[in-house]
């Protein structure tokens, strides 16, 4: 059985993962190999900081087989923001209402209102890096609906859907999403080693 750490903290995401994988893998939590620090995030990008975590876990406890996620917003009339700032746009605090609220704020005289969601995984299995991208496309809704999700999702309004992701069953949410796009293209890779 291949054993793989997913550098997250988040027992959410881990059992998300270990569902789609089944019994073939046995997934861990960055608990499960006692690593309780912070991982530094400080690449810039969403793609650079997905590596910098797998590889901050491959670096310090054994080259273990690792993989790690990182997802931004990005909003294409403000210039892909809060991109890699998405956790915090409005703050260190981290809150999902701050955040909204001022993505609505600075779009409040835009048209254009077309964003994305983009999550990178960085895998490194047996010492070697493989990357994996998945997207949903769609635009931020001129006010907060529904509160199913978490962060931005009462204000995203996917491709081809009237409602939000806050407002979505989490079934239709994960068929669709970014993360979701990006586990499925990381079991596909691991299904056919
Ligand atoms: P993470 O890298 O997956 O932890 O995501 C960084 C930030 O992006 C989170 O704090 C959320 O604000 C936002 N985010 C990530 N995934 C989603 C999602 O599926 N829906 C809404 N917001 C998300």
């Amino acid at each position: 059985m291949i054993e793989l750490v997913f550098a997250t903290g988040n027992s959410y995401k881990i059992k998300e993962v270990y569902e789609i994988l089944g019994d073939s893998f046995q997934i861990k939590g960055l608990k499960d190999i006692g690593c309780t620090e912070e991982i530094p995030e400080t690449q810039g990008t969403i793609q650079g900081n997905a590596i910098q975590k797998a590889q901050y876990v491959f670096d310090h406890y054994g080259g273990l087989n690792c993989f790690s996620e990182d997802t931004g917003l990005e909003v294409y009339a403000i210039n892909n923001e809060p991109g890699v700032d998405t956790a915090y746009y409005a703050g260190p605090q981290r809150d999902a209402n701050d955040n909204m609220n001022l993505l609505l704020q600075k779009l409040a005289d835009k048209d254009d209102r077309k964003a994305r969601f983009r999550t990178v995984i960085a895998l490194i299995l047996n010492g070697n890096l493989h990357t994996f991208e998945g997207i949903v496309e769609g635009e931020i809704s001129l006010e907060k609906k529904g509160n199913g999700g978490f962060g931005y999702d009462p204000i995203f309004i996917p491709e081809g859907y009237e409602q939000s992701f806050g407002e979505l069953p989490s079934s239709v949410k994960n068929e669709i999403s970014h993360r979701g796009r990006a586990v499925a293209k990381l079991v596909d890779f691991l299904r056919a080693i």
